[in-house]
């Protein structure tokens, strides 16, 4: 019951701590059978008026003797629990950490990224007191009633036997009670992450809330929740405090038992005054341990349900480690590539596209049809494809992930940037470049200048760079890649989200970049990729359209439409903004209608000296 064996084999060395726990409780609880026999000895002769000093003076040696042992036994017992949670803990996470490394990037088409933090962390918690406290006493609990049936069968042995047969039902109601129980405890459980759940949202989304004026409303739906929730919690613990007063009531009853059964034995000569005061002394001792086991019982399931969870975890079929290198020649070939996510919806149908050593190719495509999938395929994160894809004449499959990170650069509309210095988050794509290098890269994306104006390298970065614009973000996470120089570069959507200035910026670098490296740019904006060798349209998971910009205009199809369509919109921005300065040129000093400057509003502004920049200062 409760004792799981995969688990404690999992955590070998945990087994010499939880036998080590053992023997002390049990060192400990012998020591208090020597205690008790010899203070009913004294007080038998005592009734029977023959206590000399002598034995008085032993009874209370053996009585301070004891009280010492079971001290020290208790300190090591409680060191002994400790050290077993500590290997628990230790291997545990070790082996999560490394079944994470052997799953690498992949991991997320199994697992997700929250249930992994909270197996690795609240789980493996867990079941620190499962070995710590559960297993030792679950022993203990069996041991101790045997050794006190040995002791107390050469007092009395009725008593003995009684007293031994009573024990089994803590442990049966246990049974019965939690069966009832678990359906209770998987409702709490439910309520629990329910309301977890729906208060970190309305956290998350609180300005959205207060925007909408929505809080009314939140605010109701979470007391409801939380009163859910304290109607659950409450009905928990009412089902624990029952059950602990039954589990009480068979303890105490069944020592009141032994008690009963030790007097009539001794009333009818079948035992001494020392026995009959012995078994009344250690009765008790009979039901504790198991009264104790069945106080941790609940922890024991919260660290079975923990542990299935981390199982499940371990259990994930792992990617097989490939040998592989990219080679020297990168040209990347897909034919015939399928994708899914789910087995009923097909992502990508039958793909074929090329992307020759050097070459600078665009995939474009509405929202939804696939662009980023390929991304993640190419960069080895999303595995169940079928058809082929080679690099180099070498199947994508069969090459390592290290080297596939070596040689491909993955930058996407939200690159991670680390808290910490701008240098730490630079060198983390070379660690071996030095000061210059750092600032070239920072030249090149338009950063050198901000940043010698704030603290240089050095300049500290919240966590997710939150003291940075967006588009600084997106341009220091270009620098890193370019730090990075591989051979093959693959910019996803890199400049959606941010002011047209730093994509500018970074478009111009990603060209540069293009004319030496393998360059596969996803965007949507056409503009962007008019320069690319090779554009592929995708519509739906299709390639539909391939060829140079001015190859697709001619043939006049997808492209072309989705061109002239952004054109016509960038156009029909500029006249809504020209009609604007019919009316009013946005200079706030000239009123409504007699505007006379007569410079349309967009340009006007373009074109206005800008506050921020020196030259613009010093032109004003
Ligand atoms: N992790 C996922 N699980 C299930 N389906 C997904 C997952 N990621 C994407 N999809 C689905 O795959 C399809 C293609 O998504 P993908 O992200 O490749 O589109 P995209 O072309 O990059 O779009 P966008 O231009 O908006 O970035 C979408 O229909 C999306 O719903
Ligand atoms: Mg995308």
């Amino acid at each position: 019951m409760m004792i799981n064996k995969r688990l404690i084999g999992t955590v070998n060395e945990s087994k010499k701590y939880i036998a080590g726990n053992v023997i002390c409780q049990w060192v400990s609880l012998a020591a208090n059978i020597t205690m008790m026999g010899a203070i009913a000895r004294m007080l038998q002769s005592l009734f029977a008026g023959s206590a000399g000093d002598g034995q008085i003076a032993l009874t209370a040696v053996i009585a301070a003797a004891a009280v010492v042992i079971r001290f020290v036994c208790n300190i090591l017992s409680a060191r002994m629990g400790y050290l077993s949670s500590k290997a628990v803990k230790k291997t545990l996470r070790e082996m999560i950490y490394r079944k994470l490394l052997r799953l690498g990037t992949s991991y997320k088409e199994q697992a997700n990224t929250s249930e992994v933090v909270q197996v690795a962390v609240e789980g493996v918690d867990q079941l620190e007191t499962y070995f710590g406290a559960y297993l030792p006493q679950f022993f203990y609990a069996i041991l101790a009633p045997l050794t006190l049936f040995v002791v107390l069968s050469f007092v009395n042995f009725p008593s003995a036997i009684v007293l031994l047969v009573c024990v089994p039902l803590i442990p049966v109601t246990i049974i019965m009670v939690q069966r009832w129980a678990k359906k209770l405890l998987a409702k709490y459980w439910g309520q629990y992450t329910a309301l977890g759940d729906t208060f970190l949202e309305n956290l998350q989304g609180l300005t959205t809330t207060k925007i909408y004026q929505a809080d009314d409303f939140k605010h109701k739906e979470m007391n409801e929740q939380s009163e859910h929730f304290r109607r659950i919690t409450m009905k928990v613990l009412t089902m624990q405090l029952n059950s602990i007063t039954i589990m009480d009531l068979i303890a105490y009853g069944g020592a009141a038992l032994g008690v009963i059964l030790a007097t009539t034995q001794f009333r009818s000569g079948h035992v001494d005054l020392a026995g009959c005061i012995l078994i009344i002394l250690l009765a008790a001792d009979f039901f504790l341990p198991m009264r104790m086991l069945g106080s941790f019982f609940h922890i024991a399931m919260n660290g079975m349900a923990a542990s299935d969870k981390i199982f499940r975890l371990l259990d994930l079929p792992e990617p097989e480690q490939k040998a592989e290198t990219v080679p020297e020649n990168c040209a990347i070939e897909c034919k015939g590539l399928r994708f899914s996510y789910d087995a009923d919806r097909e992502i990508l149908h039958s793909v074929d596209m090329v992307f020759p050593k050097g070459s600078f190719t665009a995939i474009v495509g509405e929202s939804g049809c696939g662009k980023s999938t390929i991304a993640a395929i190419l960069m080895g994160r999303n595995k169940g494809y079928t058809g082929s894809i080679t690099v180099g004449g070498t199947p994508l499959s069969e090459i390592s992930e290290e080297s596939l990170m070596e040689n491909f650069t993955y930058i996407s509309h939200q690159s991670y940037l680390f808290k910490g210095t701008v240098r730490d988050n630079l060198l983390m794509a070379r660690a071996s470049a030095g000061e210059d290098t750092l600032w070239q890269v920072l030249e090149r994306v338009n950063l050198a200048d901000f940043l010698r104006s704030e603290k240089g390298l050095d300049t500290m970065l919240n966590e997710k760079a939150s003291n940075l614009s967006g588009g600084q973000c997106q341009r220091l996470a270009l620098a890193r890649a370019l730090l990075h120089d591989s051979p093959v570069y693959i910019f996803d959507e890199a400049t959606s989200n941010i002011d047209v200035e730093s994509e500018n910026d970074i478009m111009a670098q990603i060209h540069k970049l293009a004319e030496t490296k393998t360059v596969i740019l996803i965007s949507h904006r056409l503009a962007n990729v008019a320069g690319a060798d090779t554009i592929y349209v995708l519509d739906k998971g299709n390639i539909v359209e391939s060829g140079s910009h001015c190859q697709l205009l001619a043939a006049n199809r997808a492209y072309a439409k989705l061109w002239n369509a952004q054109q016509e919109l960038e156009s029909y921005n500029h006249r809504v903004i020209a009609n604007q300065s019919a009316d009013w040129c946005g200079d706030p000093l000239c009123q409504a209608g007699d505007c006379t400057t007569g410079i349309p509003f967009g340009h006007h502004v373009a074109d206005a000296p800008r506050n921020d920049s020196k030259d613009g200062g010093a032109a004003k």
